[in-house]
């Protein structure tokens, strides 16, 4: 735990149902005249694009879009992204979409005005000057990549997520809508909750937490598990959804500034290497994990157990961090979100390969409450097979 902390977030937050309206004031305010509106092919098809677009032209906005964001984003979509703006002569970039659309629309900004390839910024604080100003609404709660200085591609050569860590990639506002999130899927809803819980988890037990981040981050983990379920369950429950993009917001502004670790570590070889979406890699690996970095967190999982509901007074602490498992693991359970790596059609053989590709991501290892060796890692995936 560190006691002397700075804090960095999105300057401005627009949060409440019906915010939508306000992205045109928004990017005004954040200085764009001709936006590139970047989204995905689900989110424009879904007409949530088009309500954005709206938003901004009565604002007097210009609007070239570009919506072909795909999910777990190869590089060349940054490269097609940036192209799209300079030939479009955007002044600034709004983004709407899940993570992929919005760490696509945060890249491409700073791509304008930095001299690329983009592979030159893949590490932490190597982009030279500010981007293009960016306006970013998320339609799932969530990656948190609103309130995040982050941006994650996948790397095909390498077979590899990398991620670029900057703050210029903040952008000037986060307008978070939880009316956006209603037609979200309850297999996108259940996947994307369980990446917003593991965010607060990893960024409560992170090393580098502070007084601060762990204050945001046990409330998401109590407000997510407290609503995650009714939001999966009924997408209409417009009550459960706002709980949802709270916690998911709360999540995201702790672990920008705390860290994710070896969770999350562990979901970037099946993400790159099987295109298993980030929430079900996250999920499958969650316990497993945990088990091993308990006695590196004992403590910690003690108190998120109080959080989850799940601890019951008198109880030491390795019983409080035991309820905490095996509450994680009913959520995910009723929540039906895999729990094996055997489900997701990963080859057993393809385990060594991965667990060299965790001791790479060197970045979130260093938050993590437990050093590891690469047989730890082996064995770690092994137990989630
Ligand atoms: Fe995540």
């Amino acid at each position: 735990m560190d006691q002397n902390w700075i804090f960095r977030t999105t300057p401005r937050i627009v949060f409440g149902c019906g915010s939508v309206g306000q992205a045109g004031i928004e990017a005004k305010a954040a200085g764009i005249s001709r936006a590139l509106l970047v989204t995905d092919p689900g989110v424009k098809a879904a007409g949530i694009s088009g309500t954005v677009e709206k938003a901004l032209r009565s604002a007097g906005i210009e609007v070239v879009v570009y919506d072909a964001v795909e999910s777990d984003p190869r590089i060349e979509v940054v490269e097609m992204c940036a192209s799209a703006a300079r030939d479009g002569k955007c002044d600034g970039v709004v983004a709407v979409g899940g993570g992929s659309a919005l760490d696509i629309g945060k890249l491409a900004a700073v791509m304008r005005t930095n001299e690329g390839p983009i592979g030159k910024f893949f590490g932490i604080d190597l982009i030279p000057s500010p981007g293009l100003p960016t306006v970013l609404l998320p339609t799932t709660s969530g990656t948190g990549s609103e309130v995040t200085p982050i941006a994650v591609l996948s790397d095909e050569g390498e077979h590899l997520k990398k991620g670029v860590v900057s703050p210029y990639l903040f952008p000037k506002a986060a307008i978070l809508d939880p009316a956006l999130t209603l037609g979200c899927p309850p297999g996108v809803t259940a996947a994307s909750g369980m990446d917003a819980l593991i965010h607060g988890i990893e960024s409560y037990t992170s090393i580098h937490a502070s007084r601060f981040t762990e204050f945001l981050a046990y409330k998401a983990v109590e407000t997510i598990a407290g609503s995650l379920r009714t939001a999966y369950a009924n997408g209409a429950d417009l009550e459960a959804r706002t709980r949802m993009m709270e916690g998911s917001l709360w999540a995201g502004m702790a672990f920008a500034n705390s860290g994710v670790a070896a969770v999350h570590a562990f979901a970037y070889p099946l993400g790159a290497e099987f295109h298993v979406p980030h929430g079900v890699s996250n999920t499958v690996m969650l316990p497993y994990v945990m088990r091993y970095n308990m006695v590196g967190a004992l403590r910690r999982y003690a108190d998120l157990a109080g959080a989850f509901g799940a601890a019951r007074d008198g109880d030491s602490d390795v019983l409080r961090a035991e309820a905490l498992i095996a509450a994680v693991e009913r959520l995910a359970d009723d929540i039906r979100v895999p729990r094996r790596l055997r489900d997701l059609k990963v080859p057993e053989t393809a385990i060594p390969m991965m667990a060299e590709g965790v001791m790479k991501v060197t970045r979130l290892l260093a938050n993590n409450p437990r050093t590891m060796t690469v047989q730890d890692a082996e064995a770690i995936y092994r137990s989630a097979y």
